[in-house]
């Protein structure tokens, strides 16, 4: 399906400058759309032979279509455009003419030309036709709402044949614009209601007006009625503006609980100012539920903040335990299950610190990268460095990685850096000789060998984290199996990365000596379940 842009600049020759008022148009006219009951075809012309190239419809909410077709991508041309070619060669609207039939459906056509005004605020050529087709096979005594609107359309059709319809948007103006069917005003020039539409009248009703709106000074009504002076003052001021001929910016509007988003238009065909139209939503549901999912946020901050608590008591717990146990090896190994616990503490801390369920990650790399070296041998002093940024993670990797850090960290703290009667004990190399006690002893020997160091570094790439954890010491032990050798430490590394993060790790000794595993995570995990936090499909 071809856009409005891509259509126009296939078939015409019209200006970057033309066809974004032809996307102003199209983003703004379901109101003339609806206040028209009728369907709207924006056409420009092909050749200048007569032919028209249909490039965006828009059907009244209002009022039965007159196309049950799409007519986006149509190019007509001779005796069923006839009436485009009058308004745009003549540059006026075209009303006149029997009703035509699309298949059983009867239908009136009209043709508004579009102006794009010139710098100089003059009436400029006319760049394409609107055409606006009325299915009338319902149509019947219009009541008093719909000549209302119709009135109402046919001052928006000529300020389009102006070039002073659509107004420019307001910057951060995209969605939850009010609709016709929202409530409708109409004012004279005086800043006097003329008409009220049903809704509009029971939009000010729950607002605390309950009289008819019909003669009331609306811009003072607004002052009245918000309790916040300055907001009623914005939303009165905007009326003003609006009677004036500028296009003022959305503004709401609260009192007794209550909340009316409002919009004012400036209502000037021919370039006389007759009045102005508000459209008025009540939109007191939709700021409860904004509310709502205000305090939603704050309890799931404060859920992270419980796990934090929980999984620190249990950290807690266990560090007791290493205390009173007599064995070494059960000492160890509670030690390191307190540090697994506390580095997925740290996540949570930080999740019930942010108010989406990502993390800035840099923060946690230190605090698991400083809590490491603490872990390491009294005699060795490691320095952690740590390189480019990981940037803010989504909660379910930033867990899995960090538990995946932490073991890396930690194996090349307490491996790559063994204590000396460690290092002396472990089997060397056959064509090493292992250092005598007289190497040990000779001070340059320490003072020519590289500062033991772990650097983590971390960047992004074509979706991917990329991620290596290097160190300088002494690398893998000879006849490593680094695709299935090691310990817990490194079966918890592989299954969460291969499994939770659907990524791969890569562990084997450094060019320059010590080790290195990196590791790649695919960051496009499609979209993230705020609800359930779990990710959709990959
Ligand atoms: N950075 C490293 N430098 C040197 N050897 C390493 C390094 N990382 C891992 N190793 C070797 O791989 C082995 C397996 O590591 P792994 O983390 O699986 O177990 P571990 O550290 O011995 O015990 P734990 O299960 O408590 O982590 C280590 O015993 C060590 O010999
Ligand atoms: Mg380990």
């Amino acid at each position: 399906m071809s856009t409005l842009r891509d259509l126009a600049e296939e078939h015409t020759a019209l200006r970057p400058a033309d066809i974004d008022h032809l996307h102003r148009i199209a983003g703004d006219w379901q109101l003339l759309s609806d206040l028209s009951f009728a369907d709207l075809l924006l056409w420009v012309p092909v050749d200048g032979d007569g032919t028209f190239l249909c490039v965006a419809q828009v059907r009244p909410t209002t009022a039965p279509t007159a196309y049950l077709d799409d007519q986006v991508g149509r190019i007509v041309g001779g005796a069923e455009v006839a009436h485009l070619e009058v308004a745009h060669r003549q540059g006026r609207i075209w009303r006149e003419g029997d009703p035509v039939w699309y298949g059983d459906v009867p239908a009136r056509h009209e043709a508004i030309p579009v102006r794009l005004r010139t710098g100089d605020g003059e009436a400029g050529e006319v760049i394409a036709v609107v055409g606006r087709d009325t299915n009338l096979s319902t149509a019947r005594t219009p009541s008093q709402l719909e000549l209302n609107y119709l009135t109402t359309a046919d001052d928006l059709a000529q300020m389009i044949a102006d070039g002073t319809f659509p107004p420019p948007r307001h910057p951060g103006e995209t969605t939850s614009a009010p609709r016709v069917g929202d409530g409708l005003v109409r004012l004279d020039a005086n800043g006097k209601v003329t008409y009220a539409s049903p809704n509009a009248q029971s939009a000010y009703r729950r607002l605390g007006y309950a009289s008819h709106l019909v003669g009331e000074d609306l811009a003072k009504l607004h002052r009245r009625l918000a309790g916040d002076p300055l907001e009623g003052t914005d939303a009165g001021n905007a009326v003003l503006a609006a009677l004036r001929g500028e296009a003022p910016p959305r503004r709401e509007i609260d009192a007794r609980g209550a909340t009316m988003l409002t919009r004012a238009l400036p209502l000037m065909p021919a370039g006389v100012p007759i009045g102005a139209l508000v459209l008025v939503r009540d939109i007191t549901e939709v700021r409860r539920r904004d509310r709502a999912l205000i305090t939603k946020d704050a309890t799931i901050r404060e859920i992270h903040h419980r796990v934090k608590n929980n999984l620190q008591t249990v950290a807690a717990l266990l560090r007791l335990q290493a205390r009173r146990v007599a064995m070494p090896e059960a000492r160890v190994a509670l030690e390191e299950s307190v540090r697994r616990v506390a580095s997925i503490a740290l996540v949570h801390e930080t999740l019930s610190m942010s108010s989406d369920e990502a993390v800035e990650f840099d923060g946690i790399v230190d605090r698991v990268a400083s809590a490491a070296t603490e872990v390491a041998a009294t005699e060795v002093s490691v320095g952690m460095r740590r390189r480019g940024t990981f940037g803010v993670l989504p909660a379910e990797i930033a867990t899995s990685l960090v538990m995946v850090l932490n073991e890396l960290l930690l194996n090349a703290v307490e491996h790559g850096f063994p204590p000396a009667d460690e290092e002396a004990a472990a089997p060397s190399p056959a064509d090493a000789p292992s250092p005598s006690p007289a190497d040990a002893a000779r001070p340059e020997a320490v003072v020519s060998a590289p500062r033991p160091e772990v650097v983590v570094s971390a960047h992004r790439a074509r979706k991917q984290l990329h991620v290596t954890v290097t160190d300088n010491g002494r690398g893998l032990p000879e006849q490593f199996d680094a695709e299935r050798g090691g310990n817990l430490g490194l079966q918890i590394v592989r299954a969460l990365v291969t499994g939770e993060l659907r990524g791969t790790i890569d562990l084997r000794n450094g060019a320059d000596g010590g080790t290195e595993a990196a590791i790649v995570v695919p960051l496009a995990r499609g979209t993230t379940d705020r609800l359930t936090g779990r990710a959709g499909p990959p």
